[in-house]
């Protein structure tokens, strides 16, 4: 062969080593693409019978079972009452079930036994509280449309036979991720999203936003809506509320400020959604649920629990710091995040107060003290939108740090217009 020939063959054989590498490297980034698809009729939720067909992500879900403390010291996966740590809570949600039961979350297989055990479920409760527990939501959905959400939800426990399990978030024929909770489809609808097109990175977040976030039952039907129309931000939300939408006003009356109160759940995807990783495209699973191996295989983590348990792989794809490092960066913002969480906490707790005490003088500026109860409903809103997401700020230390110190400063404005009110100085 002549050197230029020579020459163009070692080329040519570079190009192709090159290719093989690049599509070797995509189907290995995408494990989904290299697994075999097994035949999983649509009404089957037991994760046992999924788990026949994909073992390494049977085996990691199973370990949601598992309950231990989390390595920062935050959230974790023991049943712990928010309340020993923050005794506000017991302020703060006076005259609501959260004052009585209000435990710190865990893993997904435990949520029917969890509905069934909290003390916030009554007999009474409406069937809505099942929508986030469940896959046999698919079915009952299907039967009844939304007039399940206003079933008794004792009446519905018996279809309950699954807690959170493989189809919730799997299509069973071809093992696509989907969303099955009507809620989310319609809220992100009415923000000009049809999740049905959405692109596979954006299901890798859209599958948890399918519960980990805000929601309000809607007065009269009970059903589960999530209020979005102006945004995700604490103050779009906030003003959302304040149109009273569908004639809902309060979540409750405060006992001692008589003042008409929202309770914020957990809105870990609106916070997401608005941070760094957010915007930058990082998604749930990135974090929640990294790519492991096993023995030369690679797959995805159905161990949904805290990320700072596998730093190595939840954050080092992308983040060249050590994984100490980047333990530490979380650490930080968290502790920060908590003693600015505790003080609005305690500061809205003495406004309530306040209110109440200025509320029993007899000569109190009426239309004063509204305006005092006004600013305590808004101060305790932003605090729990922090106080009730799961990340103790991780997920957006920008946003919730800002809306911390409007919460302090919000109580601090409904104090002195109470005690302006009633010419006190409490
Ligand atoms: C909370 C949502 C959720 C649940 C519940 C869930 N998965 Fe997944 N699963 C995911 C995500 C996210 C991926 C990554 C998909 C992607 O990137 O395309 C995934 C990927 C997979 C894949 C593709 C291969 C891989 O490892 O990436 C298989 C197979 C799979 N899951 C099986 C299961 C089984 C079996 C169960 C029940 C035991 C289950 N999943 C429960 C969210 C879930
Ligand atoms: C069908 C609703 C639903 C979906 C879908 C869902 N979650 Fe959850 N998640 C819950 C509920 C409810 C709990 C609390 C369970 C309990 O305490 O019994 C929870 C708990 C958790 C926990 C705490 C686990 C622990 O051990 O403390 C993490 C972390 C979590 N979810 C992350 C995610 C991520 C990430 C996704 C998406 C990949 C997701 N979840 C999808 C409803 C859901
Ligand atoms: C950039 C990484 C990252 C992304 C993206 C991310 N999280 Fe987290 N998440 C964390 C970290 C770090 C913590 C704090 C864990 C700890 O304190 O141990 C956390 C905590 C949580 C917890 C509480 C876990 C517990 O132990 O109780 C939940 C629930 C959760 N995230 C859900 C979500 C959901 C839902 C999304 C997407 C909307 C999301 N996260 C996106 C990193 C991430
Ligand atoms: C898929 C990629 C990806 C993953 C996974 C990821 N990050 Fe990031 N992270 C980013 C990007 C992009 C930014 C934006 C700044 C930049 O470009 O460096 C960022 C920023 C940060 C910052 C700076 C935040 C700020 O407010 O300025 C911290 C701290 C951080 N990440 C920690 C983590 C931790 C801890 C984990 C794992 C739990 C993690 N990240 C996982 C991509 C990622």
């Amino acid at each position: 062969m002549s050197r230029r020939g020579k020459l163009l063959t070692f080329f040519l054989g570079l190009v192709v080593v090159c290719v093989v590498f690049v599509v070797a490297r995509a189907t290995v980034l995408k494990p989904t693409s290299t697994i075999k698809l097994a035949q999983i009729p649509a009404g089957e939720y037991d994760p046992a019978v999924w788990g026949k067909f994909y073992p390494l992500e049977y085996r990691s879900y199973q370990k949601n079972l598992e309950m231990s403390p989390s390595p920062t010291g935050y959230g974790g996966s023991q049943k712990v009452q928010h309340a020993i740590k923050e005794p506000e809570i017991l302020i703060n949600f006076k005259g609501m079930a959260f004052s009585k039961d209000y435990a710190e979350d865990r893993g997904h297989p435990y949520t029917v036994t969890d509905l069934r055990e909290t003390k916030r479920v009554t007999p009474k409760s409406p069937g809505a509280c099942m929508t986030c527990k469940t896959a046999n939501l698919i079915d009952i959905y299907k039967d009844m449309g939304w007039s399940y959400a206003k079933t008794p939800l004792s009446d519905l426990f018996p279809k309950m036979k699954h807690p959170i399990v493989c189809a919730n978030c799997h299509d069973p024929a071809t093992m696509d991720l989907r969303v099955i909770n009507p809620a989310f489809i319609e809220a992100m609808q009415g923000r000009g999203i049809d999740v049905k097109k959405a692109s596979r990175e954006e299901m890798r977040s859209y599958v948890c936003g399918q519960c980990h976030v805000e929601y309000y039952f809607e007065p009269e039907t009970s059903r589960v809506i999530f209020p979005w129309d102006k945004g995700l931000h604490p103050e779009q939300i906030y003003a959302y509320y304040a149109e009273k939408p569908g004639g809902f006003v309060q979540d409750w009356l405060h006992p001692d400020s008589q003042a008409k109160m929202l309770k914020a759940q957990h809105p870990d995807f609106e916070t997401w959604s608005n941070g760094i990783h957010g915007k930058a495209g990082v998604t749930c699973a990135d974090c929640h649920m990294p790519y492991m191996r096993e023995k030369g295989q690679k797959y995805t983590s159905h161990w949904v629990t805290s990320p700072m348990r596998h730093v190595e792989a939840s954050c080092r794809p992308c983040h060249d710091q050590n994984p100490e490092w980047l333990f530490e960066r979380v650490k930080t913002t968290q502790d920060n995040v908590w003693q600015l969480q505790h003080t609005a906490g305690m500061t809205v707790a003495r406004a309530h107060e306040v209110i109440g005490k200025a509320g029993a003088q007899a000569n109190v500026n009426r239309s004063g003290l509204e305006k005092a109860r006004e600013l305590v409903r808004k101060a305790q809103w932003y605090w729990d939108m922090v106080a009730a997401e799961n990340s103790m700020g991780f997920h957006n230390p920008a946003q919730v740090l800002n809306i911390l110190g409007q919460s302090i400063d919000l109580s601090h404005q409904a104090i002195s217009t109470a005690n302006r009110a009633a010419k006190t100085n409490f």
